[in-house]
């Protein structure tokens, strides 16, 4: 292997915040087939993948399952059918994967934000956002639902909040040179809408700390902040080899990247913060950025919150998972969308691998072996004009190939394999080898054909092999291609196979399937799994009776409101002040302030709740309960009356 022939490839690393599905499978195996590919080609190669694990959305979702974050992240990415479990079931070969809770990870970025710190670039300022009142909780303006709190749905305000922020503007020239001078960003289709959305209007300063959650990694030198998520994540491709750590130290060797795999969705933060970042840490920039495109399901991305999941368990039990690898990478252009659908996957199994590839082995297996046993004889036949067009395609498509793979053009690359594979299909129709058996004299061309066919197999399978890399060793398997047969050399050489090599017609590779019948079984298998994700409907509850001896625990009086005030420092409580009948006033606190001014309650007449448990808020004590109208709305929001009497109900009367 040849030392300088390095490459370093990357995911984007996954958030376990839910089930990974069939979109985040395909661009791990677009990335993984380009790693296999690269190894072929004689690279040392470096492939990174892992998991992005911080942040609100997992802190929340955690809460919601009533365990704790890491408790959360470790079942997703451990556990069953988990996202490491699913790059092992997808044939994924990865060689490392990272964590963005692994210790070293998250001491290596404490130092990353402290050096920008230092160097200035990093610089406390305010974070101008919205306020929500009653729930005291500081929201983006981007977090607001139809303007209002996303969790009460009622008016917020304007606020502000200490924040870190990076200072992106100043590399806004660099990084425009960058994406328009360079081809450091591919598809170039996203290089104009970097520059035209986002830089030419200005690129603003990024805020890259929180104190609203405490899910992240902490800046250690200011408690309270935790350090922006996508900072956090997009440096994970430096850590992973060592950077600021330990752990790993082959930084030097791999870094930088020759390229990160993406979605579209996050080229943004790839094509623009990522290269800030790196420029502010004097660090070299990745060679490429790819940004691919969706998967999509009924024309929409998927995702589980739409409930459009396709589960790739399901599929790759069903047809295998070479099949589906293929599938994802020869239906769709890689950096377009494409729409995803079972007849679309079904029809690619049947025409290409089943009517195609499988087709063009199991023939010519089976004839070598139905005409000669399991080896051919070592013949020489005459050159025939019928072979030229087959051994001209066949001998130019290692490197057909490789220029579309260069380019990650995988569609092509495989268009182009596959026409070598429909070509000798023909060949064989061409040649008729069942007539050329029942000719003694013929026994030499017959084997030359059939050795061709083999020859083709053989070099369509080295190629194929990134791709279907199962399949692919099957194949060699048929066919007696032994180790030295299956590299990259020896897919630029014709005739390389013995003529003599022990041939064996295996099991049918990719075996058809019936469509309308898969179609119909799959159609259920789908409206079960939904049916199966959506809540029992709840059994009606016979009510809870009480008696009266319950009822009477609760002593309700009348009260008369002497005095009533804000409590100092608290948004909601109101003091007040109360003639409850006793001889001396007492004092109850009440979460009202929202909906009443102090003066307009002096003077009324309400209920209060006398034997509850003294309670101590802000420091005061209350002694009993204010009873109140309360109705939620339908957007979650509440309405609040305070139990108002009329004025000429005397304080310190039992309600009953
Ligand atoms: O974005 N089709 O993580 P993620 C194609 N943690 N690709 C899809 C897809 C679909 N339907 N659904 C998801 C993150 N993806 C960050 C990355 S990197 C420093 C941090 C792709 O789990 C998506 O485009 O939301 C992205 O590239 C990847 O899956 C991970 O998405
Ligand atoms: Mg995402």
């Amino acid at each position: 292997m040849n030392p300088d022939k390095k490459f370093y490839i990357t995911t984007p690393i996954y958030y376990p915040s839910d089930k990974l599905h069939i979109g985040h499978a395909y661009c791990t195996v677009a990335t993984d087939t380009m790693a296999r590919y690269k190894r072929l080609t004689g690279y040392d190669v470096m492939f990174l993948t892992g998991t992005d694990e911080h942040g609100q959305k997992i802190e929340d979702k955690a809460k919601e399952a009533g365990v704790s974050p890491k408790e959360y992240v470790d079942r997703i990415v451990e556990g069953p059918q988990g996202v490491k479990d699913l790059w092992k079931l997808m044939n994924i070969s990865n060689d490392r994967f990272i964590r963005t809770t692994d210790d070293y990870h998250v001491a290596a970025i404490q130092k990353i934000f402290k050096a920008m710190y230092d160097k200035g670039d990093i610089y406390k300022g305010k974070y101008v956002g919205k306020y929500c009142k009653p729930c005291e909780s500081f929201w983006t303006e981007s977090q607001l639902k139809d303007g209002k709190c996303p969790d009460c749905g009622r008016e917020v305000q304007d606020a502000e909040e200490e924040a870190y922020f990076f200072r992106l503007s100043k590399y806004a020239d660099r990084i425009q040179h960058l994406l328009e001078d360079t081809d450091f960003l591919e598809p170039r289709s996203r290089v104009n809408e970097m520059v035209n959305n986002f830089i030419k209007p200005g690129l603003e300063d990024l805020c890259v700390s929180r104190t609203s959650f405490k899910w992240g990694i902490p800046v250690d030198f200011d408690p309270g902040h935790v350090v922006y998520v996508w900072i956090d994540a997009l440096f994970n491709y430096t850590t992973a080899l060592g950077f600021m750590n330990d752990k790993h130290n082959d930084y030097d060797k791999y870094w930088p990247a020759d390229v990160h795999f993406i979605g579209k969705e996050i080229v943004r933060f790839h094509s623009i913060i990522w290269p800030a970042m790196l420029m502010s840490m004097d660090m070299p920039l990745p060679k490429k950025v790819f940004g691919h495109g969706w998967l999509l399901l009924d024309g929409g991305k998927m995702s589980k919150s739409k409930g459009n999941v396709v589960d790739p368990y399901l599929l790759a039990e069903r047809y295998g998972v070479d099949a589906l690898r293929y599938f994802l990478l020869r239906e769709f252009p890689f950096g377009t969308d494409g729409n995803f659908s079972n007849e679309a996957l079904i029809g690619r199994i049947n025409t290409d691998l089943a009517n195609d590839l499988g087709n063009l082995v199991s023939r010519t297996t089976a004839m070598v072996g139905k005409y000669f046993g399991a080896h051919l004889p070592v013949t020489e036949a005459a050159d025939s004009a019928l072979d030229d067009e087959l051994l001209h395609l066949a001998k130019g498509l290692r490197d057909v190939y490789e220029e579309q793979m260069e380019h990650y053009a995988f569609q092509n690359a495989l268009m182009e394999v596959f026409k070598l594979i429909g070509r000798a299909n023909k060949y064989i129709d061409e040649n008729k080898p069942w007539l050329l058996a029942k000719d003694e004299t013929q026994k030499a061309r017959l084997a030359q054909v059939l050795y061709n066919l083999l020859e083709c197999v053989r070099i369509s399978a080295v190629l194929l092999t990134p791709f279907m890399p199962d399949t692919c060793e099957k194949i060699f398997g048929q066919i007696g291609a032994g180790e030295e047969l299956r590299t990259w050399d020896s897919a630029g050489q014709w005739g390389l196979l013995p003529m003599d090599a022990a041939v064996n017609k295996g099991e049918n590779l990719f075996p058809r399937i019936d469509a309308a019948k898969e179609l119909e079984e799959l159609a259920a298998l789908e409206a079960a799994a939904k049916a199966a994700a959506e809540p029992a409907p709840e059994e009606p509850k016979a009510p809870e009776y009480i008696t009266i001896d319950d009822f009477n625990k609760v002593h309700f009086v009348t009260a008369k409101i002497l005095a009533c005030e804000p409590v100092k420092k608290s948004k909601k409580l109101l003091r007040f002040t109360l003639d409850c009948g006793e001889g001396t006033p007492r004092q109850i606190l009440s979460g009202i302030h929202e909906y009443y001014e102090p003066e307009e309650l002096v003077g009324k007449t309400v209920v209060a709740c006398t034997n509850l448990a003294p309670r101590k808020m802000m420091g005061l004590e209350s002694n009993g309960m204010l009873i109140s109208a309360v109705k939620e709305e339908p957007d979650g929001s509440e309405k609040l009356h305070l139990i108002m009497l009329d004025d000429k109900v005397p304080a310190g009367y039992g309600l009953c």
